[in-house]
């Protein structure tokens, strides 16, 4: 008998996402024979039912084509809110699966969702993901799609930035997205010749950017770049996060739930309170220059448009692979980019965990080693 099986995708949108989908859905209905449906926004589609059948004619033309078909949300099945109220959904969302007659869910998404499907997988379900994001940073695969497109056009941005610092002779203080990992800011840094980058990775002092700066101005040069990822963090703010973290992590050995809650608060508001650090970033360094500075926030440019090549042809192998596994009976999974090829990757060994910039990641030490300042 022929397999069913349900898509979603969740978080953050992404270029990659249709490429993916149409990846699994085409390799599924073609090599298989199988039956396949999307569910609409995420988890919340599933939730509440909301279903499109997915058959070769809604499947033709979205390969090149940005963001998801089948929308999204960054709705979570044990907190949704429903009615005013935030619930936990989960039953329903397992009543909802069976209901569907599903052999198999497949979750295209970013860290939270492999969460969200480990869960899932706990309750019984079988559950397949992909490695979605501009973030880069879900562990345990080489890459996540959408990272390569973002690249592009934070490296065009960069480049872009690049004639106008130099015209006016001042800094221009880049954001480029990625949460609270450094890969995109260091890639299109590295790519676009910034000549400062700033990692939440690597906690920057002020002194040193300023000084670099101080030294091209120096050496003739009246103009400099500045990216700094979204997540980067002085060493101050950096001292001040370890406190709460040490206490998030007591509270968590001691089981005291309360504390546990508290830090957590802590850390969001930290968060919260960090929204217009970029901002702060260019009068600092305005400050200490005295060269104009001028802040760009990049924001969801960088996750709008057309996927690259690579990116479509990333989605596409994994995409393709995952509909193999389903027919193999394999789940519990996130289809994992490795080398040219794929592994299938346990949900427990993946979910909970960020793949983050290593401090010795050979694209930190080419940066260095080319004189760029990383704010340390
Ligand atoms: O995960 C992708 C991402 O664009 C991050 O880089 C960013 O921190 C976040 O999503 C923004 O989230 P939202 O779409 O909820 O504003």
């Amino acid at each position: 008998m022929s397999k069913h099986i349900g898509i979603l995708t969740a978080g953050g949108d992404s270029p990659g996402l249709n490429a993916a989908i149409r990846g699994v859905a085409k390799a599924a209905l073609n090599e298989y024979g199988m039956q396949v449906i999307g569910f609409r926004d995420g988890f919340r589609g599933l939730l509440e039912n909301r279903t499109v059948r997915l058959e070769s004619s809604s499947l033709s033309g979205i390969l090149t084509v940005g963001g998801t078909i089948l929308g999204t949300s960054r709705d979570k099945p044990h907190k949704m809110k429903v009615g005013g109220k935030t619930q936990d959904m989960t039953d329903v969302i397992v009543e909802n699966y069976h209901a569907n007659h599903l052999d198999a869910l497949v979750c295209l998404g970013g860290g939270g969702t492999q969460k969200n499907a480990l869960q899932l997988k706990q309750k019984g379900l079988n559950i397949l993901t992909l490695p979605k994001t501009i973030d880069n940073d879900v562990y345990g695969t080489d890459v996540t799609f959408g990272f390569d497109t973002a690249l592009g056009i934070a490296t065009d941005a960069v480049d872009r930035l690049h004639s106008t610092a130099h015209s006016h002779h001042r800094i221009i203080v880049v954001e480029i997205m990625g949460h609270r990992a450094g890969w995109l800011a260091l890639g299109a840094g590295i790519a676009g010749g910034a000549d400062v980058i700033l990692l939440p990775e690597i906690p920057y002092n002020i002194d040193s950017v300023a000084d670099a700066v101080l030294q091209r101005m120096k050496s003739g040069k009246n103009f400099s770049i500045v990216a700094v990822a979204e997540g980067a963090i002085s060493v101050e703010e950096a001292g001040e996060l370890d406190i709460v973290r040490q206490q998030l992590q007591e509270a968590i050995e001691n089981d005291d739930k309360q504390a546990r809650k508290k830090a957590k608060k802590t850390i969001r508001e930290m968060e919260a309170g960090r929204g217009d650090h970029t901002l702060k970033l260019a009068h600092q360094l305005e400050e200490r220059t005295g060269l104009e500075s001028r802040p760009t926030i990049l924001g969801y440019l960088q996750r709008g448009g057309t996927p690259s090549a690579a990116d479509r042809l990333l989605a596409t192998r994994l995409g393709s692979a995952c509909a193999d596994m389903i027919y193999e009976g394999v789940s519990g999974v996130m289809v994992a980019a490795r080398s040219e090829g794929v592994e299938a990757m346990m949900l427990e060994d993946v979910a909970g965990r960020k793949k983050l910039v290593p401090q010795d990641h050979p694209w930190v030490v080419s940066a260095r080693r080319v004189g760029t300042n990383l704010g340390d």
